[in-house]
């Protein structure tokens, strides 16, 4: 069975009410559920936080024992040369997702730490470049 995290950043626990025309209306977790009964035969799990640091100890303690990392950032993604080390520094492989098309949007967005030792990125497709993301994997 393969062994999957998706690792989320800051604000992405506000799913379903952040900003619904960007983001959608469903909570991660309402997603979460459909995904893993989806995809029995992966062990997908989930960890969100706020805090760079977090993320950081987080990608260094499942990146050398996992099958596969989702990863997205959010703003971290734009700003954190840490998180891209820490994503360099490991051995497990690394998708990048965003559920906007962030090239699309705001000049900042189009900067990505992650990108340069990402393994794929795939972004835009709302809630579903998760999926996207898992089904590389499987
Ligand atoms: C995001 C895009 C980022 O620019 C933004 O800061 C987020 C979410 C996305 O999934 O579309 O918080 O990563």
């Amino acid at each position: 069975m393969k062994k999957l995290i998706i690792i989320n950043g800051p604000n992405l626990n506000l799913l379903g009410k952040r900003e619904p025309n960007i983001y959608g209306s469903l909570t991660f977790t309402e997603f979460l559920d459909k995904i893993k009964s989806k995809y029995p035969n992966a062990s997908i799990e989930h960890y969100q936080s706020n805090i760079e640091g977090e993320l950081i100890d987080k990608i260094q303690e499942v990146g050398f024992s996992y099958d596969g990392i989702i990863l997205n950032a959010a703003a971290y993604t734009h700003t954190s040369i840490g998180i891209g080390d820490a994503v360099k520094a490991i051995e497990t492989p690394v998708v990048e997702v965003h559920i906007s098309n962030t090239f699309g949007r705001e000049e900042f967005r189009h900067q990505s730490f992650v990108s340069p030792n990402a393994k794929g990125i795939i972004l835009g497709f709302g809630l579903q470049s998760y999926e996207l993301a898992i089904q590389s994997f499987l």
